[in-house]
């Protein structure tokens, strides 16, 4: 087990690049699964989620390479089992449903297990896949899925209470992309990650239209051929960074990003009192001396994303007056808070609320990661704080940030990590 030690205080300044997406790489690398062809799939970041879904496409059989960012897959002879031993280390891998049921006309994936974000119910996966002619039944722990007679287009409306499911889309999506007629889906999530995965789709043949709106029709064919796909840069890396800058940082840049996938973020940090410069596929925070408490609301794209909520908590944990952050997408993901808490933050938690009363400075303290994102805003609090951090469990950051430690260092923060 490794943690990371961060010493407070150091001025952050200069660029860092952005990574490929972690939120797309993992359904188009699920999506391979729909062709024997051969996919070449660049700028797949180096993490331990994508290490995991890699070995669950061999597990299923296919023949998988990978040469740093670039991902060579050939799922000639596959078969339809994820058991629970590949499945139980990242709750990403349930969107290998989608494709093996779409070319397979079958599935038996094990249920992912809980998470500490909350509740994470696949209801609206399974609706999904019922709706267009498959069978599914759950027991045992496993989701078996059967469609002796083919998928077959439909209407489904896929908007939960929650509002719309990312992965529940991608997993629509993936098994319709074969399906006999026309899907339509109603209360589509919008997500960049679901336009990528849709882009990547395409290139192999597939008729989607509509992805990056709530209505994705999608028109079946008979077969998809191998392509060659870049994954769209990380948003939710770059957003972090921004924060970095904005929580310790006199000028920090984000490059290779794509500045339109981030206006919320942008937007979000103006309001608090930061000046942030686009130039081309950069965006520039420039540090404020003194920054303006405000209110955020987590909503679907394009909303404020609710994996960059804990980052904003961090910035807002220092500054002055009082904060309000609403969780509506994942309404118990507040664990950071908590932890906050230990290095000096004043803020409570009622429902799904955060009230943050800004403190003039945290101080640091052992911390404890709980999830990926929660991770990242100890990190990002422990730049700012007097003394040094340690976040603990270091292996939920691995999961989402490439090189997270050595990006920071580049713009001039002090930190190491530590074997314990
Ligand atoms: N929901 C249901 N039923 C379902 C599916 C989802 O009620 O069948 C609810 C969820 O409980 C939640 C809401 O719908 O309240 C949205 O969940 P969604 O399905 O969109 O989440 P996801 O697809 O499982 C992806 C990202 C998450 C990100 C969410 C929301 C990946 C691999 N994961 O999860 O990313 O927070 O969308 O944008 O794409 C992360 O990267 O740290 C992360 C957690």
């Amino acid at each position: 087990m490794e943690k990371l030690v961060v010493e407070g205080g150091a001025r952050l300044r200069g660029s860092v690049p952005v990574s490929g997406s972690k939120n797309s790489s993992l359904p188009i690398l699920a999506a391979t699964l729909l062709t024997r062809e051969r996919c070449v799939i660049r700028r797949v970041p180096d993490l331990s989620d994508t290490n995991y879904m890699l070995q669950i496409l061999s597990k299923l059989g296919a023949h998988v390479e990978r040469a740093s960012g670039t991902v060579t897959v050939e799922a000639g002879d596959i078969h339809p089992e994820a058991p629970y031993d590949l499945v139980r280390r990242m709750r990403a891998s349930i969107c290998v449903m989608g494709p093996l049921t779409g070319r397979l006309h079958r599935a038996s994936v094990s249920l992912p297990g809980g998470c500490v974000i909350g509740d994470r119910p696949i209801d609206l996966h399974l609706m999904g896949l019922r709706a267009i002619g498959a069978t599914v039944e759950v027991a045992g722990g496993d989701i078996k899925i059967e469609a002796p007679d083919g998928l077959h287009g439909a209407e489904v409306n896929l908007r939960g209470k929650h509002g719309t499911t990312v992965l529940g889309t991608d997993n629509l999506i993936m098994a319709a992309v074969l399906a006999k007629g026309t899907t339509v889906i109603e209360g589509a999530a919008a997500e960049p990650e679901v336009v990528d995965l849709a882009d990547f789709l395409n290139s192999m043949g597939a008729r989607i239209e509509g992805a990056g709106t709530g209505r994705i029709t999608i028109r079946g064919v008979e077969e998809l051929h191998g392509t060659e796909h870049t994954v769209i840069p990380d948003r939710i890396e770059a957003g972090t960074f921004m924060l970095a800058g904005a929580i310790a940082g006199d000028e920090v840049t984000v490059q290779r990003a794509r500045p339109d996938h981030l206006v919320a973020v942008t937007e979000a940090l103006r309001r608090c009192g930061f000046t942030v410069a686009e130039n081309g596929d950069a965006l520039t925070v420039v540090g404020c001396g003194e920054p303006i408490s405000g209110e955020l609301t987590t909503e679907p794209y394009p909303g404020f994303p609710t994996d960059m909520q804990a980052q904003m908590c961090a910035l807002f944990a220092t500054t002055h007056g009082t904060s309000t952050v609403r969780e509506t997408i994942f309404p118990q993901r507040f664990m950071h808070i908590a932890e906050m808490k230990r290095m000096g933050a004043h803020a409570d938690v009622s429902g799904s609320t955060a009230v943050i009363h800004g403190v003039p400075r945290l101080s640091g303290a052992p911390v404890m990661a709980s999830d990926l994102r929660a991770s990242a805003a100890l990190v990002l609090a422990g730049l700012s704080a007097e003394g040094e951090t340690e976040v603990n469990r270091l292996y939920h950051i691995d999961r989402g940030y490439e090189h997270i430690d050595e990006k920071l260092a580049m713009l001039g923060a002090r930190l190491r990590r530590v074997k314990v």
